[in-house]
């Protein structure tokens, strides 16, 4: 069978080592898997007076979350925790309420940092908040990525240095979204 991801990049820079790394991430992963970057660029800010009335491009992006078989987290930390378009984006398509797209979706979080700690504090954040959504995620192996020279090769792959890493972390991502999904 195909399996779908719904890659959600929280950053909206248009030159992102995050969103490199989740397209580089994708190319690490085996042909009966797919990934796409939703879009959180035009998803207003969440109003809960809106609930009954979501704005089509909310809609579309639960509608996106709900056909995917799993969820790929790649995010930069915004002071020690998740950057503000992530948790707008979580927020709307966990609404309304018991009307939520992320229940039982399993998921990846990874992220890369400028900083030396590399997203340790907003993955955990983003741990949290998913957890409370029923969104199971990988635990092991965790990857706190230092965005820095030779990350990607010249190609937009992952750079030789963390190549083997990044595969044992695509490798255990696959098996998890699958066991998800028997
Ligand atoms: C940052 N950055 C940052 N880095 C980090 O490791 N821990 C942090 O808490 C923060 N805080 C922070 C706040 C704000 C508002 C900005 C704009 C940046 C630096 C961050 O790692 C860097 O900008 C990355 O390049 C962001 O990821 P993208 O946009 O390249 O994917």
């Amino acid at each position: 069978s195909q399996y779908n991801i719904a890659v959600i990049v929280g950053s909206l820079r248009k030159d992102s080592f995050n969103r490199k790394l989740a397209t580089a991430l994708a190319r690490l992963a085996p042909a009966d898997f797919s990934f796409t970057q939703v879009r959180l660029d035009d998803l207003p800010l969440y109003n809960q007076d809106d609930d009954g009335q979501q704005a089509a491009s909310v809609l579309r992006l639960k509608g996106e979350i709900k056909a995917a078989q799993g969820l790929l987290f790649v995010t930069p930390e915004y002071n020690r925790s998740m950057p503000g378009v992530l948790k707008n984006a979580i927020d709307h398509a966990s609404r309304p309420y018991g009307q939520s797209a992320w229940a039982g979706k399993p998921a990846g979080v990874i992220g890369a940092s400028v900083g030396a700690i590399g997203t340790a504090m907003a993955q955990q954040h983003l741990r949290n908040v998913l957890a409370y959504l029923d969104v199971p995620t990988l635990g092991q192996p965790e990857a706190f990525i230092h965005a820095k020279d030779g990350l990607f090769d010249a190609d937009g792959g992952i750079g030789a240095g963390s190549r083997e890493f990044l595969q044992g972390w695509v490798n255990q991502y696959v098996a998890w979204v699958k066991k998800h999904n028997t």
